[in-house]
């Protein structure tokens, strides 16, 4: 797609960013409403993630502080046409550490914004972030879509019979 044919498509769009203030969520604020999309930020400003205001810098954005476990969804959703969901709890090791926490912002919460979206936007496009972890340990650098996946956490060293080139546990801290 072309420059103009990417503006033409964007332009008055209204685009709800999730994690918005964050490393990546914040690239596409600053993508989106450079090309004329009307564009929410929700981002619960967590001090242990990519959040930043200054990340938001010279974008214009309306951010929205709020944490996706529990903010009011229904509204931020309604007749918006595309949503990028990208506010998740980042760390291997902060996963680790509070699962429970984990799994109701990596887990949960997304449910309930699909949930909320069949009701405020049944029409819209929903982008989810996907993870990193799923390539595993680097064999070549830089990882890119190319790269084999070797997820972590998947498949325990344990478990019997598992296929050669399955996935396998990785230790704690990798
Ligand atoms: N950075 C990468 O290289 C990369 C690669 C592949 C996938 N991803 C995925 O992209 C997504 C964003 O990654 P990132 O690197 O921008 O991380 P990030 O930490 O910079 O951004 C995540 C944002 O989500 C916010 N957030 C966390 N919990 C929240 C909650 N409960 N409610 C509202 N906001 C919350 C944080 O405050 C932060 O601003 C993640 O799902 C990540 O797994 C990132």
């Amino acid at each position: 797609m072309t420059d103009a044919g990417r503006a033409a498509h964007w332009r008055g769009k209204r685009v709800l960013v999730t994690g918005g203030a964050g490393f990546l969520g914040s690239a596409l604020c600053h993508a989106l409403a450079g090309l004329g999309a009307r564009v929410t930020a929700l981002d619960a400003m967590f001090e242990d993630g990519g959040a930043n205001i200054a990340n938001l810098e010279g974008a214009s954005v309306l951010l929205v502080r709020g944490d996706i476990r529990d903010v009011e969804l229904h509204s931020l959703c309604q007749g918006v046409d595309v949503v990028f969901n990208m506010a998740a709890q980042t760390s291997h090791m902060g996963g680790q550490k509070d699962p429970v926490a984990d799994i109701a912002i990596n887990a949960v919460s997304q449910v309930r914004l699909i949930q909320v979206m069949r009701e405020a936007a049944p029409k819209a496009t929903v982008v989810h972030a996907s993870t990193r972890q799923f390539y595993g340990r680097p064999t070549d650098l830089p990882v890119d879509e190319l790269h084999p996946v070797n997820p972590p956490d998947a498949v325990p060293d344990t478990a019997p019979d598992v296929p050669p080139g399955a996935p396998r546990r990785a230790v704690a801290g990798e």
